[in-house]
């Protein structure tokens, strides 16, 4: 596996492969890369001839109160993980390589209505920040297919739209998130987690888990859910940000009458913001 710094470097080894006839597959990343990510680069490498993966704290994305500068870079050890994925490029600009003439004039893509709400509503910006970089480095591979985790549901579904919206030729792929044996998610943001903390972690999921499975039996009362979920969050130490029913593909809130449903949160321990999500399927009384 080649790593390359610049855009013109990508785009010379990208052009290459190609010339040689291979289908592009395209994962970006923020490094810090773990089991999850592998699985996206194992993925993008079953469906493409020729796997690129980026690396690119991307500061655009970032709050001024956010953790962009201790945000984990472990370079060495994630070229490893990559090259056992079956990564053949990796893209890893700096700063000055992505935004030449600063962020403040650098061109934005937004996505309205998807990137509201939500992340887009505790993280002002956000999602103006991923879409850009993500449009930017789509413009810098122009991959045939880009591999993303479901853990990031709402960036999947503001990532799909942008590339909807803006006839972007790209695939995009949503992967299962990848957890760990108690249920937590893998982040690279869980090793912010203090032993204490990290055992507090997969309440999270339990009471997502609880949630779809009430929702799954036929439950309409979102609310009373949300309600009850909230409390066994915060009786385990856990402060939610948000914790909510919306429709699996829109993102709107649940209605009734909805069968395709997402239970979305976000929760802080301590200073750590965890996100997850779990599909659910309100199952058919009749079947
Ligand atoms: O999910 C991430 O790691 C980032 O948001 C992404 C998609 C690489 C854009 O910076």
């Amino acid at each position: 596996m080649n790593t390359v710094k610049t855009v013109p470097e990508l785009r010379a080894a990208v052009a290459r492969a190609r010339s040689e006839g291979k289908r592009i597959g395209f994962v970006p990343t923020m490094g810090n890369l773990h089991s999850g990510h592998a699985a996206l680069v194992v993925k993008a490498a079953q469906c493409a001839d020729f796997v690129v993966a980026s690396i690119f704290v991307n500061p655009l994305q970032f709050g001024a109160n956010e953790d962009l500068d201790k945000y984990p870079r472990t370079l060495a050890a994630d070229q490893q993980l990559l090259v056992e994925s079956g990564c053949n490029l990796l893209f890893a600009p700096a700063v000055d390589e992505m935004y030449p003439d600063g962020m403040s004039v650098q061109t934005r893509v937004s996505v309205p209505n998807l990137s509201e709400g939500l992340c887009g509503a505790s993280r002002p910006g956000h999602f103006e920040g991923v879409a850009t970089v993500v449009s930017k480095l789509f413009n810098m591979v122009q991959p045939d297919l880009a591999v993303f985790g479901e853990k990031d549901y709402q960036q999947l579904a503001v990532i799909r739209a942008m590339v909807r919206d803006l006839n972007m030729p790209i695939q995009v792929m949503g992967l299962p998130t990848v957890r760990a044996a108690d249920g937590l998610a893998l982040s690279s943001r869980n090793g912010y987690l203090t032993a204490e903390q990290r055992a507090t972690a997969p309440v999270l999921y339990r009471v997502l888990q609880t949630m779809a499975a009430a929702i799954a039996r036929g439950q309409k009362d979102f609310a009373a859910l949300v309600a009850d979920g909230q409390a066994q969050l915060s009786a385990a130490g856990l402060r939610p940000d948000y914790l909510e029913v919306r429709h699996a593909l829109t993102l709107r809130p649940a209605m009734v009458d909805d069968r395709d449903l997402v239970v979305i949160a976000a929760a802080y321990l301590g200073n750590t913001r965890l996100i997850d999500n779990l599909y659910v399927q309100v199952q058919d009384k009749t079947a």
